[in-house]
């Protein structure tokens, strides 16, 4: 900043002897102490800070997109082992995890080569449904809702999305959970 932008602003230094510069000692005049100007934050500084600040933010959001493009897939995209086909009779049903510690999941024996699964959850307020085989539907007790086996679409009562579906492979007498689909979609 030039003087006369100081003066304008009053950031004039004012030696503590209040004599002007010219009779200050040198030192003084070598090594000058403006406080003045220390506070000052003038409009390119600020300009500069906003800048700044909005790359670091614009470039921490992109950072986070790629990450979450390129990270490793999710858990639930593993083939896991759930049960042996014999384990369950047609139209038994039994629960498990997938992936490991999360929400139970409901399995359920349609035919003597068809299995289906579903989050357990009712989409409603979350109460556990229960499979209704002879019916072809799954139902939640707590508010009379209905869903369809086939396709975990809700039938009736107050659910409006569909059931969050595991997808199965059967293999050499072996059910395997191998992902889980969005509710959404
Ligand atoms: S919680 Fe299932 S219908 Fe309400």
């Amino acid at each position: 900043m030039s003087d006369s932008e100081r003066s304008e602003v009053g950031l004039e230094t004012v030696a503590p002897d209040g004599r002007p510069a010219a009779e200050q000692p040198k030192w003084r005049r070598d090594f000058p102490v403006d406080w003045g100007e220390d506070d000052y934050v003038s409009r390119r500084d600020l300009v500069k800070f906003i800048v700044l600040t909005s790359g670091a933010f614009t470039i921490g959001q992109a950072w986070l997109a790629v990450k979450s493009l390129m990270g490793s897939p999710t858990p639930a995209a593993q083939s896991v082992a759930i049960a042996g086909t014999e384990e369950l009779a047609v139209g038994g049903a039994m629960t498990f995890e997938y992936p490991e510690g999360s929400t139970p999941r409901l399995l359920v024996r349609t035919g003597s080569d068809a299995f289906v699964a579903y989050d357990q959850q009712c989409t409603h307020l979350q109460c556990p449904v229960v499979p209704a085989v002879a019916d072809g539907k799954l139902h939640c007790p707590c508010h009379n809702g209905w869903f369809d086996l086939e396709t975990g679409r809700p039938l009736a009562g107050p659910p409006r999305r569909r059931l969050p579906r595991v997808l199965l492979e059967v293999r050499d007498g072996t059910v395997y959970a191998t992902g889980v689909e969005d509710s959404s979609t």
